[in-house]
């Protein structure tokens, strides 16, 4: 099937983006971003870029919208989502290549979004897929949510940071692997890869999984340790994490970040 990704223009476009959070998470009413957000984020420097069928449906979306830390600009990316039958055929990185070019086009760097570090699928998608990095946690950052795809765990976050005309996010869009077990790596954080089927059948279980994850993240980002890697297995997934990455990104506004981080604001997602 050919689809097309393109800015959304129509209240029932922006609806159908509303309406997909619901599809895709299964979130209550009160969790969705509501169609006023969205209407407006496309008036003040952001957007809403659907991922479209021949026919016209909205299959998938992804949200930015403009933020700041301190006097630098970059994009928050609010939401990115595929319909589960529409998943696994390139919309994703289609829709995030789409979100790239347009904050390129207005002299942006850098995207940030949230991601559950327990997702296999995001991770690899995020860190190896696209050439993000991570190097700040959240612990339960939105409380209890209805989300069926949290599986009722708190919810915990990553940060990533997508630095769009670095080498490494040049390296990885272009399809050229990182290598990552052959980096230098100064630290690796693993959980077993049936945590999602844990949630369904022992919650206390795959709870204490998350909390031993939340407390080496914290660690290792408190040690100044940064996500460069994650290596999918089939009983236990690594995030690799380096010392080293300064160079590899190349841009003085990740130095910025990096002298600045504790102070940076964490409100994401
Ligand atoms: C994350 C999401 C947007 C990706 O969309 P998508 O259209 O499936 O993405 P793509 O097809 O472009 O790429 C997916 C990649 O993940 C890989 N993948 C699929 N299942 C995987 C798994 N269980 N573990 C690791 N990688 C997996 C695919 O093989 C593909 O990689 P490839 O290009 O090397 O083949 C989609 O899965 C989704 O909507 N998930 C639910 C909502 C969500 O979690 N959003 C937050 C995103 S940070």
């Amino acid at each position: 099937m050919n689809y097309s990704v393109k800015p959304c223009h129509t209240h029932e476009e922006f609806a159908a983006c509303v309406r997909l959070q619901k599809q895709i998470w299964g979130y209550a009413d009160r969790e969705v971003y509501p169609l006023r957000l969205f209407i407006n984020l496309a008036k003040i420097g952001g957007h809403v870029l659907g991922a479209f069928t021949p026919e016209g449906q909205v299959v998938g979306f992804v949200a930015s919208m403009p933020a700041w830390h301190g006097r630098r600009r970059y994009y928050h990316s609010l939401s990115l989502g595929v319909l589960p039958e529409h998943e696994n055929r390139g919309l994703g990185k289609a829709l995030k290549l789409a979100q790239r070019e347009d904050a390129i086009r207005r002299g942006l760097n850098c995207i940030e979004w949230t991601f559950d570090p327990l997702k296999a699928k995001n991770a690899f998608f995020n860190i190896e897929r696209l050439g993000a990095i991570v190097r700040r946690y959240l612990a339960d950052h939105y409380g209890p949510v209805e989300s069926r795809l949290q599986q009722g765990l708190p919810t915990d976050r990553l940060i990533a940071e997508w630095w769009l005309e670095s080498p490494r996010v040049i390296r990885a869009l272009g399809g050229k692997a990182e290598q990552s077990e052959s980096k230098n790596i100064a630290a690796e954080v693993s959980w077993v890869s049936n945590v999602g089927q844990l949630a369904e059948t022992n919650p206390g279980r795959a709870r204490a999984v998350q909390l031993a994850v939340r407390e080496q993240f914290q660690k290792c980002f408190a040690d100044k340790l940064v996500i460069t890697g994650f290596v999918k297995g089939e009983y236990e997934n690594r995030y690799l994490l380096s010392s080293e990455i300064g160079a590899e990104l190349s841009a003085g506004d990740f130095e910025w970040r990096r002298k600045n981080a504790s102070t940076l604001s964490v409100h994401e997602d």
